[in-house]
């Protein structure tokens, strides 16, 4: 009766789990889709700890007692929260990626020892496959999730390690893994020395592997290693579900493993970059760098706040484009103001959000939603393109490659192929940033130098405060009606 119950609670949670995914996926519905994910998991804790609770009362030996085990269970809740509670108070939007890679990390660990468990146990041929696939994947997902944490938090040199032969090695030592799974499902059917020293060795593999193959891969490509990792995870995770018998598992586990999958593709494809050559590795300099194939060379204009401020004040549409600069700045605020008081006064404002703009996916939806910007404002690259021909002003706060005409008009560029925000199609393009310093992806931008684009330097924050302090007076009582200037 009671497992009927708790089956029932696991596919109510599977089925909560699917709807936030589908919240999440728009601006929207996505406060839904999170709450759909909390009570889920609320859902599936309940259960899981009501089910061990009840297995101990349960066991015919008497040698689990009720009290200790939800004692370990409230002990390991305990620590779990008081470590991951002040860190998710704590990191900033920009830090989110590096946070990721260590949470996957812990679920690679779990994966590995839920395998040592299940294997201490015994099992059919299946069973044994399960526990290889598992211990494989988990260490594997845990040193590769480390190097990742590394790299992006600046501990590791993000450029790629670059061994001879890599690939050579890295297939090798996928047969050699095939080659002793084989053997294991064959002498570990009973836990023996040799079934144990096996195990062992595939974890050790997949322990070198993860870090090798993510060690060869450069910094820049390292948000889509994360977002694979996050796919491993999820695999790691649904074969921890298959040795347990736990259907929530294999189902969340699913989950995570296919949307981490069809996550990464995205990002692959917004960058213009194949799947396979990320995973392989050995792209992605140190950042800065410049690669470009064509000197761009030219002469810039600048502008200042003040006549930043009346370009936009006798505009009748503007379109802002938010980049990685923004983010660091954390302008989102003021450019919110700024939004707010230029449509107050009947200005058409309108947002162009690139895929892959700031650092990780849906980083300018998450800033721009923050300050509280209405979503029907904020367009995706595609549906805002056509637009720029016809918009006097366009703002390009703090955003760099994902504006970079190169990509589409130079074959020898390192983006060429990448879809851009044609924002240089609009009357006047105003760009944000500090210096004539290049984007993530080291490449000059012959944008800056278009006879239409006007540089504003300085700390995007700061620009826009002067702007917003430039603007004038708000008209008395005429809320929506423009003066005649
Ligand atoms: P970037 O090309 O990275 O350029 C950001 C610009 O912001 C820089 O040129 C920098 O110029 C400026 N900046 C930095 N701090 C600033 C501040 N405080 N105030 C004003 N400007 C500031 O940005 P993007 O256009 O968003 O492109 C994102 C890049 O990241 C792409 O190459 C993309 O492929 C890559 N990437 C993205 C993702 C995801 S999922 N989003 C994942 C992996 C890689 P100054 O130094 O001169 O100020």
């Amino acid at each position: 009766m009671l497992l009927h119950f708790v089956q029932g609670l696991y596919i109510v949670a599977g089925v909560l789990f699917i709807l936030s995914l589908a919240g999440l996926s728009k601006q929207d519905t996505a406060r839904m889709g999170n709450v759909a994910g909390m009570v889920g998991m609320v859902l599936a804790l309940g259960a899981t700890i009501t089910h061990s609770l009840w297995l101990s009362s349960q066991d015919p030996t008497g040698r689990r007692s009720v009290l200790v085990t939800l004692l370990l269970i409230l002990l390991v809740l305990a620590i779990g929260a008081s470590i991951g509670i002040p860190i998710a108070r704590k990191v900033e939007m920009t830090q989110m990626p590096e946070l990721i890679a260590m949470l996957h990390s812990f679920v690679g660990m779990a994966a590995v020892l839920v395998g040592f468990n299940s294997f201490s146990e015994g099992g059919d041929a299946v069973h044994l496959v399960e526990v290889a696939l598992g211990v494989f994947i988990g260490a594997y997902t845990f040193t590769g999730s480390i190097v990742a944490y590394l790299k992006l938090s600046a501990k590791m040199k993000s450029a790629p390690l670059t061994l001879p032969g890599r690939n050579m090695l890295n297939l090798g030592a996928f047969v050699v893994f095939f080659v002793l799974m084989v053997w294991f499902v064959v002498v570990g059917k009973t836990p023996s020395g040799l079934g144990w020293a096996l195990i062992l060795v595939i974890a050790a593999l997949a322990f070198a592997l993860g870090f090798h193959m993510v060690a060869a891969i450069g910094g820049g490509d390292m948000p889509v290693v994360v977002s694979m990792l996050n796919s491993y995870s999820g695999w790691a995770a649904a074969a921890a579900g298959f040795m347990l018998g736990n259907n929530l598992l294999i189902i969340t586990g699913s989950l995570v493993g296919s949307s981490g999958a069809i996550l990464s593709f995205i990002m692959c494809r917004a960058m213009n970059r194949s799947f396979v050559s990320v995973i392989l590795g050995g792209f992605g300099s140190e950042g800065g760098t410049v690669l470009t194939s064509a000197a761009v060379e030219g002469e810039h204009h600048e502008i200042d706040a003040a006549s930043t401020a009346q370009l936009l004040w006798d505009a009748s549409s503007v379109i802002i484009t938010p980049g990685y600069g923004m983010a660091v700045a954390k302008a989102q605020y003021p450019v919110a103001d700024l939004t707010a008081r230029l449509r107050a006064h009947g200005v058409d404002v309108k947002f162009g959000v690139h895929p892959v703009a700031g650092r990780l996916p849906g980083h300018m939806n998450v800033l721009l939603a923050e300050a509280k910007v209405p979503y029907d404002i904020v367009l995706e690259m595609d549906e805002i393109n056509p637009d720029f021909a016809h918009t006097d002003v366009v703002l390009v706060i703090g955003a760099n490659d994902t504006v970079n005409p190169a990509a589409l008009d130079d074959p020898g560029s390192p983006i060429a192929g990448m879809p851009v925000l044609e924002v240089w199609n609009a009357k006047q393009v105003v760009v944000f940033k500090r210096s004539m310093a290049t984007g993530y992806a080291g490449v000059q931008n012959p944008l800056f130098f278009k006879e239409n684009t006007a540089m504003l330097f300085g700390d995007a924050k700061t620009r826009v405060d002067d702007i917003i302090a430039a603007l004038p007076a708000a008209e008395p009582a005429a809320t929506g009606a423009r003066t005649a200037s």
